[in-house]
């Protein structure tokens, strides 16, 4: 897709972050902004700014892990712009922990929002996107997924968040696939974002009531938010400029999207382990002090 001005792009997780990049840099390609969130007060600060830069914009709050949430917002971007060019399946949160320490509702909440969420915008908008193809052979579309280097290997101590974002970049190889099937109109892209500082560290703030417990963190969650924090806080790639690459990646037709292109050898010595049936490589065998120290944290008395 080479075309912005006057198409009309649906963010997810628009109030924060990527998604709130994504549609700074939407507002300043003329594009129509439909900007969806959890979370009011982003919401309204986000609509507000991006109004005021001269964008047409429709925002809603919904939770992407609720279908019908998702289908009513599809309803009220086809009565308000049609179908839209650009759909940015990006709302996520993160969480950690060693994977038998998850509880059933981090399971539901990560799962929920994470893999759902994309379900959803896939499963809401491709169809649209599609008949606005069959109708009109000069619409183009594509559709962009959130996932995460976490999505292309497995460190230790964040299995919940892994397996969402190993599911993202699944469904997404999947839709690449399932639409050269049917059409050259409308592409797809996965990102795959290493560590870059945004809100996720807070990703809390909106966690559901009914999806909390009670007894708070486990010992080795707060273990994997401490190394989370660090590892983002530290992060030198900005959000913006990730967003740069997402359109980028939308007018080269590039499927993969890196923030980080000099981490994928984690990502080739997965793979090698995969085809050569070894056993998994340690993940730290590059930068043992930070597996040392984890496992001494880990395995310390309480
Ligand atoms: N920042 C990183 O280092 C990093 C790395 C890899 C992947 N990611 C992924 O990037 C995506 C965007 O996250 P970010 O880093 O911009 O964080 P962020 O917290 O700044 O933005 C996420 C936005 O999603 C919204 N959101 C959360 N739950 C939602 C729900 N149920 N329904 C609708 N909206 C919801 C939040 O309110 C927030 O505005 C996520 O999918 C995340 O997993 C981030």
């Amino acid at each position: 897709m080479k075309r912005f001005e006057g198409r009309t792009a649906v963010i997810t997780g628009a109030g924060s972050g990527f998604g709130l990049e994504v549609a700074r840099i939407g507002a300043r390609k003329g594009m129509n902004l439909v900007l969806a969130d959890v979370q009011q007060d982003a919401l309204d600060r986000a609509a507000e700014e991006l109004r005021a830069a001269g964008a047409a914009v429709l925002a809603q709050r919904l939770d992407v892990s609720k279908g019908a949430e998702i289908e009513a917002l599809g309803a009220a971007v086809a009565a308000r712009f049609g179908a839209p060019n650009f759909v940015f399946n990006n709302a996520g949160i993160g969480a950690g922990g060693l994977i038998w320490e998850s509880t059933l509702k981090d399971w539901e909440w990560v799962l929920g929002v994470n893999v759902m969420g994309v379900v959803h915008g896939v499963r809401v908008f491709t169809p649209m996107m599609l008949e606005a193809a069959r109708n009109d052979p000069s619409f183009e579309g594509h559709i962009t997924n959130t996932a995460s280097m976490a999505g292309l290997v497995n460190m230790p101590n964040m299995g919940v968040y892994n397996v969402s974002k190993h599911a993202v970049v699944s469904l997404t190889e999947t839709l690449y696939q399932d639409l050269r099937l049917v059409t050259d109109q409308i592409g797809a892209s996965v990102l795959c974002p290493f560590f870059v500082p945004t809100g996720i560290l807070a990703s809390d703030r909106n966690r559901p009531a009914e999806l909390r417990d009670a007894g708070g963190l486990s010992k080795s969650q707060l273990i994997g938010k401490a190394m989370t924090e660090k590892a983002v806080g530290s992060g030198k790639v900005t959000a913006a400029q990730v967003a740069g690459f997402v359109f980028d990646a939308i007018e080269n037709d590039r499927f993969y999207v890196y923030s980080h292109p000099n981490a994928l050898s984690g990502v080739q010595k997965r793979l090698e382990d995969v085809v050569q049936g070894r056993n998994p490589t340690d993940p730290f065998a590059s930068r043992p002090e930070i597996g040392a120290s984890l496992k001494a944290a880990l395995r310390a008395a309480d």
